[in-house]
């Protein structure tokens, strides 16, 4: 076929007048095409600038809002349980872990997890209020409680997940608006890389052999769980409303992806697999993806 889209039986004239015809059509449309692009690309310039300006001043007045400041409280207030429940969550499986050198590593980590603790309490205070407080009646009163871990497998899986989790819902704040916040949640994030790492390789070594694998199973599936409800419901009014003042990058359920993809690699190797999503017990995106 010819330029033209014609076959070969034409005649030479007809053969050549329908290309130039096209390339004139051509040379037609690059400048329509051209004029069009021009605009749109100016129109398109002039939006997101006029989106980036409108985010800018969002950004300053909402420092001012009374929701803001609100919302700051309530990411502190479930960071700090979170903290709070890792420390105990390691202390109290202290006992369970073998060797002397493994202690002191999860040692070490409880006191870490006690920092990141302590800096969403300082934070908190200069907002006025007291979050250790806080932290600690919700623990009393059974509103809020801490999984424990009854085995140093389950102690390596909680560490494997819930860290890893910790680490990907932290990921959000790295550019927060409130930036007290950003500053503290670079450290933090350093430290629970170290965390989740040392959980994978001890999963790793168990699931080598292939008869311990469905006790790795039950446990995965507890902390799956548990871990997921790190992000919060996704697509919720709130979670738009940080996304929009600049609290936050992403909305929770892109997030909740990004760890499920980051697990599967871990999980094919230890032939876990994942539980059906009703049993997961936590609200999950709408395509979320669990494909191994
Ligand atoms: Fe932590
Ligand atoms: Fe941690």
């Amino acid at each position: 076929m010819n330029p033209a889209g014609r076959s070969a039986c034409c005649t030479p004239s007809s053969l050549f007048e329908p290309a130039r015809l096209a390339s004139e059509n051509s040379r037609l449309n690059f400048f329509v095409i051209g004029l069009v692009g021009d605009t749109a690309r100016r129109n398109k310039e002039g939006g997101l600038l006029m989106r980036a300006l409108r985010q800018q001043s969002l950004k300053r007045h909402s420092r001012k809002d009374p929701r803001y400041i609100a919302t700051v409280r309530q990411l502190l207030a479930s960071q700090a349980y979170r903290e709070s429940m890792a420390a105990h969550l390691f202390g109290h499986a202290l006992k369970f872990v073998p060797e002397l050198r493994y202690k002191k590593i999860i040692a070490s980590h409880i006191v870490e997890e006690l920092e990141h603790y302590e800096d969403t309490v300082r934070l908190y205070k200069e907002l006025g209020g007291g979050l250790e407080a806080l932290v600690t009646s919700q623990l009393a009163t059974g509103q809020k409680y801490v999984p424990l871990a009854e085995s140093w497998l389950e102690l390596a899986m909680a560490q494997f997940l819930f860290d890893r989790a910790g680490e990907f819902q932290l990921s959000l704040y790295r550019r927060c608006s409130y930036a007290p916040y950003a500053r503290i949640v670079g450290k933090i994030l350093e430290e629970e890389e170290e965390h989740e790492g040392f959980g994978e390789r001890v999963v790793k070594e168990f699931c080598k052999d292939k008869r311990r694998r469905p006790l790795a199973q039950k446990f995965f599936n507890k902390w799956l769980g548990v871990s997921l409800l790190s992000f919060g419901r996704p697509n919720s009014a709130a979670n738009r409303y940080a996304v929009e003042v600049g609290l936050k990058t992403r909305e929770s359920g892109e997030v909740m992806q990004d760890f499920i993809n980051d697990i599967k690699p871990v999980m094919r190797e230890c032939g876990l697999k994942f539980p059906p999503k009703n049993r997961i017990g936590v609200e999950l995106p709408k395509n979320v993806d669990l494909k191994l």
